[in-house]
């Protein structure tokens, strides 16, 4: 019997852990360390999960893809629904990395873009934020550009993580300095995850730019990070690329009528959004008269 440790991949000992904080009645406390939605789903996903019976069928993405195409002004061939934001960003990585390519991340950021690329052989290039924690953007390009795109090991940057609103600080990537990396030889993963709460997104850009990849959920604004439903908005290029990579029914359908209803009552999701931004303005406040600055 060979050793499992020779059947395992060598490299698995390099993936920094993801653990989950373990609390088992979340409800019960103030708990602000994975910025999940203290308002919880709308209550026609709350009905809409209770009424369904068809638990027993596979179900396709195709109408979610259609709904969320109407909601990002986009097209259906834009648009790839995956478990989570966290598989968009894994789904993206392991479409563009070959073995030793390289991805830009941008510490202190979310952590999945490291875990991912190690994940998927790649090797990642930091670049630390600035004191401030705005993305240092000229050595994020000079290290984009120091490496060589033909050369197939060693320095090739395939791709650069960036979060907007950054996670954790909130801070945004301003429109030019996102337009300057998009010049770049890489692909540019925009996460949007915070998108409902900063209002302003870079998915006007999507038709002209076919290296622009946004990474969105439904964790947050709407409330349903239990059901894991997010979605990447890309060319149809590499959207078909991520649909080849997919589990065919990567998304549940429970978190698929989740997404639906949540999309059919968005205005009242966005209610509680705009209760999250008042009650942070409420922290900053107080968090300031006891000498603390809030960053963004
Ligand atoms: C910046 C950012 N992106 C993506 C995610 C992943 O969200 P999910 O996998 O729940 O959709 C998170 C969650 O905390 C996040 O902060």
């Amino acid at each position: 019997m060979r050793e499992m440790r020779e059947l395992l991949r060598a490299d698995l000992d390099l993936l920094p852990d993801y653990t989950p904080a373990h609390v088992t009645e979340p409800w019960r406390m103030i708990k602000l360390d994975s910025n999940e939605n203290p308002y919880g789903p709308s209550p026609r996903v709350l009905a809409a999960l209770a009424d369904t019976r068809t638990w027993h069928y596979y179900f396709g993405q195709d109408d979610l893809r259609e709904q969320l195409a109407q909601y990002a002004r986009v097209k259906p061939e834009n648009i790839v629904v995956t478990n989570g934001g966290d598989e968009s960003i894994e789904l993206v990585l392991r479409a563009v990395l070959e073995p030793n390519d390289a991805v830009i991340d941008a510490p202190p950021s979310f952590e999945m873009y490291r875990i991912a690329a190690i994940a998927n052989r790649g090797r990642v290039l930091d670049v630390a934020r600035l004191d401030d924690f705005t993305l240092d953007v000229e050595t994020v390009i000079k290290t984009c550009q120091t490496a060589r795109p033909e050369q197939r090991e060693g320095s090739n940057v395939k791709a650069i993580c960036l979060a907007s609103p950054n996670n954790p600080d909130g801070n945004l990537l301003p429109r030019a300095d996102l337009l300057r990396l998009l010049e770049l030889p890489a692909l540019v993963m925009l996460d949007e995850a915070y998108f409902e709460f900063a209002g302003t997104s870079a998915v006007d850009l999507i038709s002209k730019y076919p290296n622009l990849v946004i990474v969105r959920t439904f964790s947050k604004w709407a409330g349903l990070a239990g059901l894991r439903v997010g979605y990447v908005i890309a060319a149809p290029e590499v959207a078909n690329a991520l649909h080849k990579l997919r589990a065919p029914y990567n998304v549940n359908w429970a978190g698929m009528i989740a997404a639906r209803e949540s999309l059919e009552d968005a205005e009242y999701l966005m209610n509680n959004v705009r209760a999250t931004i008042a009650e942070r303005e409420r922290m900053r406040v107080e968090l300031a008269k006891l000498g603390w600055r809030a960053l963004a």
